[in-house]
């Protein structure tokens, strides 16, 4: 039933000369503090006072990382320490393991707002959804608050600070100390910063919690809890559906404690999944009489899950495996400053592959990414801490675990529970606290708060000392065990532990390059070479992880294995295994999808099993192997086929087929004895009884010559922040793609957008992002364009030396 009006002429004739007068009562408004922004690095003692003069600081608009832009260098953060979890004993000088960007140090940010309807009626919050690190927050001249931890939302009531209808001034200090990451962090106010304003009868920040306790096809009972203070309040919640259908209503007025809570009926509820992301709008209205005083607007879904030993992990009732990757929270070339197109190109790319989970390794994930995964169907496994209070790193979470661990926790929670994708917590990564008894007593802590917060969800941690964890009492604890890597123990662990299930918390960390193919083709832990790439024919992985496939046999023969978390969807900054002492390697080789976002050969792989919808037909390496004539050179296929036949030069070199033979016969088509001779590779899948059914080609290429770029989105928005990633590769005088291409690149924009960043994918590069010109790495990188605030044609040039020009046009709308 929508809105209507139903009333006589009379009587609306009256209302509307009643109405045309009196305000519409105020509720709340967010202003997000994006632009206006004066930033500087180090120490300015007097940046908190209010005369204090920034004009000479950058203008920076927020989410900002000071440390993207680097330069890279090899001195930054250098940590000359033993990996103990990567079974190190010697300490060794590790270059590169925080991305050697310039993220230590203190960083001041600025910023004026009004609020012009302020009276002493007004409860003002100040809301930062991320800040890092250490974050000192200071308005009109006096210290508001502090937190700790970079990762976690946090928020101040500052309503006995504002200044009034007068303009406010807002610092905030931050501090990052070396030696306090084990990956790259970013630097700054790196995700949104707002000011709430709203009545003193309102609601409390986050305590709304929306849950689904039954369902059935006919209907689900909605719980919705809540709380305000004040006397005399009312709370009527409206339950909208995804076309903007008011489905149902509710009014209570009973409120104890501060709390309300309704219990609504949906009837022939549409429940949510990763297939068919179904969202519901609750509009929760507080009135105290007759007046509006607050109105929240919270999206949720219907959907049920449970963890039992008889059928593993279900959703709405079905059990499944979670096809999941594990993600950093930088996002490449524009690091850790956190931006919505970003996000959804990588999800997009995951929802291709057929991946149906994420987890936020290993801290809390940005509001954007879970509003992105309800929206577009992925679970979320949402993490809090690498660190308790052993140390892994020296200066990590392990100093403030004892004063900020609960309420780090309790604002994870608060902040998110409403996401219908979050379908299981983690309070920890591999922490030390696994070894002795103190550690298991705070696993239980730390899993009793996240109970006590909501009881829906279970809790894991990963853990990677699993005889440890067998023996202390630890794995036991844990509502959800999950296993890092030690494929070896599975079996072991899953008869030890009570719970009749296993996760695998993070699997494989397989290492490649994209487009790097190395020889001879054999399986290897921690193999180097002389140019710091790992061979993307995906048999090279750490000492303590394995190969995809080694997951695959588990996932697919063990029903009490509920799925996998594959260490990592993406590359990220930092921890360049297995090149963490050897210079300029900078950011990750563990990525299905390399830096830039490229699909690596292993995107094909995990597809193959994953997306279960539509083909895939991959073939690797690629054929230009000058100089390999008459040499050996294996070709993979990865294909949703059960078998194929390969061809080169329109020669036969015969049939394989998927076995048990070995763990990879199992999982991909792999000739091993081809002999490289220049031309075409042709791979033609067959069906059950032998018959052609698709077919895929590679080709050597000639030299480079013509730009080709394709953008990712054909508009963008013109809000001054979304993003179109161009994929820029260059072809020979055929339109074959040249794999082996590095030449250098410039890049220029036209009409309404900017140049944000390009990224090569190549871990080893030290060309910063943000300059308009770099090398292509294995022939392709991507180049990220920025919307203006003004809607028009936006046009991206790219040239090179000797090179036809690529260019590309893309829309920005409002
Ligand atoms: C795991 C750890 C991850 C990452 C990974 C690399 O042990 O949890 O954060 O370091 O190893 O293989």
């Amino acid at each position: 039933m929508k809105l209507k009006s139903c009333l006589t002429t009379v009587l609306l004739a009256f209302i509307s000369l009643q109405c045309a007068t009196p305000e519409p009562d105020f509720t709340r408004e967010v202003i997000t503090l994006k632009k206006g922004w004066k930033f500087n690095k180090g120490q300015h003692p007097n940046a908190t006072k209010i005369a204090f003069d920034d004009s000479k600081w950058e203008d920076v608009t927020v989410p900002h990382d000071w440390a993207i832009y680097g330069p890279f260098d090899k001195e930054i953060d250098k940590q000359i320490v033993a990996i103990t979890q990567n079974g190190e004993n010697i300490a060794t000088e590790k270059t590169g393991r925080t991305g050697a960007l310039p993220y230590i140090g203190e960083g001041w940010y600025r910023n004026e707002f009004t609020i012009e309807n302020f009276d002493d009626n007004k409860k003002v919050l100040l809301l930062f959804e991320g800040a890092m690190s250490e974050p000192e927050v200071f308005l009109n001249g006096e210290k508001v608050g502090e937190w700790k931890y970079g990762y976690s939302y946090f928020y101040f009531d500052v309503s006995a600070y504002i200044n009034g209808k007068a303009k406010n001034t807002l610092a905030v200090k931050l501090t990052n100390v070396g030696k306090s990451s084990r990956w790259y962090p970013g630097a700054g106010l790196y995700r949104n910063v707002s000011v709430i304003v709203k009545n003193k009868e309102s609601f409390e920040q986050w305590s709304t919690f929306i849950t689904t306790p039954s369902i059935t096809l006919d209907k689900a009972e909605v719980n919705i809890k809540t709380k305000a203070s004040e006397k005399n309040l009312k709370l009527v919640t409206e339950i909208y559906d995804v076309d903007g259908n008011k489905v149902t209503s509710n009014e209570t007025k009973a409120h104890t404690n501060n709390a309300f809570e309704q219990h609504i009926e949906v009837s022939k509820p549409q429940l949510w999944s990763p297939e068919s992301p179904y969202l519901y709008t609750a509009i929760l209205k507080l009135y105290h009489g007759n007046v509006l005083k607050d109105e929240i607007t919270q999206r949720f879904g219907i959907r049920s899950i449970d963890y039992s030993p008889d059928t593993g992990f279900s959703l709405n009732g079905k059990t499944r495996k979670f096809k999941g990757v594990c993600l950093h929270h930088d996002l490449g070339p524009i690091g850790t400053a956190v931006n919505t197109s970003a996000l959804r190109r990588q999800l997009k790319i995951l929802k291709d592959m057929g991946c149906d989970a994420i987890r936020s390794a290993h801290n809390m994930p940005s509001l954007e990414q879970l509003e992105l995964c309800d929206e577009m169907g992925f679970m979320f496994l949402a993490e809090s801490f690498d660190e308790w209070k052993k140390p892994k790193v020296e200066n990590g979470y392990n100093r403030f675990f004892d004063a900020y661990a609960e309420k780090d926790i309790v604002n994870l929670v608060r902040a998110t529970r409403n996401h219908p994708s979050i379908v299981m917590w983690s309070s920890g990564n591999e922490v030390p606290d696994q070894w002795g008894s103190e550690g298991v007593k705070r696993a239980k802590w730390l899993q009793d708060i996240f109970h006590r917060e909501d009881p829906t969800r279970p809790v894991t941690v990963g853990m990677d000392q699993v005889k440890a964890v067998m023996e202390s009492g630890f794995g036991a604890v844990m509502d959800v065990p999950g296993l890092n890597y030690r494929v070896h123990l599975y079996e072991e662990a899953y008869q030890h532990f009570p719970q009749g299930f296993l996760l695998g918390s993070e699997t494989a960390s397989t290492v490649s390059s994209r487009g790097i193919y190395k020889f001879p083709v054999e399986i290897a832990s921690m193999k180097t070479y002389p140019d710091f790439q790992s061979s993307s024919y995906d048999l090279e992985y750490c000492s303590w992880s394995n190969l995809p496939d080694d997951d695959f046999v588990l996932q697919d023969d063990k029903p009490w294995v509920i799925g996998e978390f594959v260490w990592t969807g993406f590359d990220y900054l930092g921890e360049p295994t297995p090149y963490d002492e050897a210079w300029p390697s900078r950011s990750s080789y563990f990525g299905i999808n390399d830096l830039a976002g490229l699909p690596k050969d292993r995107y094909y792989l995990y597809r193959s099993r994953w997306n279960t919808e539509d083909e895939t037909l991959h073939i690797l390496p690629h054929w230009n192997w000058e100089g390999r004539e008459g040499e050996t050179t294996p070709v993979f296929v990865y294909t949703s086929y059960n078998s194929a036949e390969l061809f080169l030069n329109g020669k036969s070199l015969g049939i394989q087929k998927k076995s048990k033979k070995t763990k990879q016969n199992r999982y991909r088509l792999m000739w091993m004895d081809v002999e490289y001779e220049p031309g075409t590779l042709k791979v033609v899948a067959l069906d059950e009884k032998g018959n052609p059914v698709a077919e895929k080609e590679v080709k050597t290429a000639g030299k480079p010559y013509k730009l080709v770029l394709e953008s990712d989105v054909k508009t963008i928005k013109a809000n001054g922040e979304d993003l179109a990633f161009v994929t820029v590769s260059v072809v020979d005088k055929n339109g074959i793609p040249c794999p082996t291409a590095t030449n250098q690149l410039n890049f220029k924009v036209e009409g309404n957008g900017t140049f944000r960043a390009a990224c090569n994918g190549d871990a080893t590069s030290l060309e910063p992002f943000h300059l308009p010109t770099m090398q292509l790495f294995s022939g392709k990188l991507v180049v990220l364009v920025q919307s203006t605030e003004e809607a028009g044609d936006i046009t991206l040039i790219v040239t090179g030396d000797h090179l036809e020009k690529g260019e590309v046009l893309i829309k920005s709308i409002l």
